[in-house]
């Protein structure tokens, strides 16, 4: 059996939680819960399974004989450094941290293969929907150019609530906010640094990529109105927060951008409503693959994080070498104008 323990009861930690308790013979169990208010959550947690170990000291954590640990906690400090110890330690990470991937993934990954562990962060990037496999594994054989995908569900909760009532931007994120899509502090997302950080992450597993998150450009979508979504309908379009990657691998160019740009009413991007994700991968054999589905959500991101940590269980003793990243390429400004109104418009998506 595999024995599993959680860093962070909050949103995505609890509805982990909730779905690794139930004792299934063979399948991965939680055995420990690290919680810096562990007294006082506890109490809404009691499964009546097998017991869990509640701790407020992650010492107990690193310590224990736990196979694998869930990091649920966010951000890059203490998070990054506590991932590095429980690899240390000789566990198999799993996490939805971008910021943690997006700026040490390759470190981390590299020192999980030196410990003969394994480091996975499908939640990172795209909630539920796959999207890391489908590059790192689905499309491996492939030669990957170009990536065009919605990545932050905040933006797009705001952005899809303008277009469908014509409401204000406050007051889209304000119902964001309500229904639980949205930091109290949203402009992360809106600005694009959630979905730079993404972004970059794709781009060294397509790629081969060691991108600067802070190098990716980016357009704020906090200063989108009612009127650009007007102007965008007469083009048949509408607007979302589109990042967009395109490698040109003879010319070591990249072209990489975050901006709300107006798409398709047909497009795969135009269907993603509320915290919905989208994106096309391009290959040179394979074509347009689409990949669509809940992009952020407690319940949603718990999918990624428990189906890492199944494929740790069904393997454990895999070494997983993280792909080869160069740092020799050039990153090309964005190639489009502002327009006069908030929105700029791509060549074409
Ligand atoms: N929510 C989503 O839809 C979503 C989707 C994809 C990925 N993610 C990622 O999942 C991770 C967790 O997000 P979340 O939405 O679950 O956040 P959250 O609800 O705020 O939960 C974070 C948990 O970590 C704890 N924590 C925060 N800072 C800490 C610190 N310095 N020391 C100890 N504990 C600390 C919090 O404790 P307190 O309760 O005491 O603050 C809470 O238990 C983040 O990396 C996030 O980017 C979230």
């Amino acid at each position: 059996v595999t024995r599993v323990a959680l860093l962070g009861f909050g949103t995505v930690g609890s509805a982990v939680a909730r779905r690794l308790v139930a004792p299934v013979p063979g399948k991965p169990v939680l055995t420990h819960i690290f919680d810096r208010r562990a007294a006082e959550k506890r109490a809404d947690f009691s499964p009546n399974g097998a017991p869990v170990v509640w701790t407020d000291a992650v010492e107990t954590i690193l310590h224990s004989d736990v196979d694998v640990i869930v990091e649920a906690i966010g951000g890059l400090d203490p998070a990054g450094a506590w991932i590095r110890r429980a690899l240390e330690a000789g566990k198999s990470v799993v996490t939805a941290n971008k910021q943690v991937v997006a700026r040490e993934g390759h470190a981390l990954w590299s020192l999980a293969a030196r410990q003969g562990r394994q480091f996975r962060f499908e939640a990172a990037v795209g909630g539920a929907m796959p999207i890391v496999r489908a590059i790192g594994e689905g499309l491996a054989g492939d030669r990957l150019t170009r990536i065009d995908a919605i990545l932050n569900g905040t933006t797009n909760g705001v952005l899809s609530q303008m277009d469908a009532t014509g409401c204000s931007l406050s007051e889209a994120l304000a119902a964001a906010q309500a229904r639980g899509w949205a930091e109290a502090n949203p402009s992360q997302d809106l600005d694009g640094d959630d979905a730079r950080a993404k972004l970059a992450i794709l781009c060294a597993l397509a790629f081969g990529l060691r991108v600067d998150p802070l190098q990716i450009a980016a357009t704020s979508s906090a200063a989108i109105v009612a009127a650009d979504f007007a102007e965008a309908r007469r083009s048949n379009g509408t607007i979302r927060q589109i990042a967009h990657a395109e490698y040109d691998a003879a010319r070591r160019e990249l072209t990489a951008w975050v901006a709300p740009i107006v798409v398709d009413r047909g497009s795969l991007f135009a269907r993603a409503v509320g915290p919905q994700n989208a994106a096309v991968i391009t290959g040179e054999h394979s074509g347009e693959i689409g990949i669509f589905g809940a992009g952020a959500g407690g319940d949603a991101t718990a999918v990624a994080i428990v189906s890492d940590v199944v494929a740790i269980a069904r393997d454990r003793a895999a070494i997983v070498p993280p792909p080869a990243v160069t740092s020799d390429f050039t990153l090309r400004p964005s190639p489009f104008k502002l327009r006069t109104s908030h929105f700029v418009l791509p060549e074409a998506v």
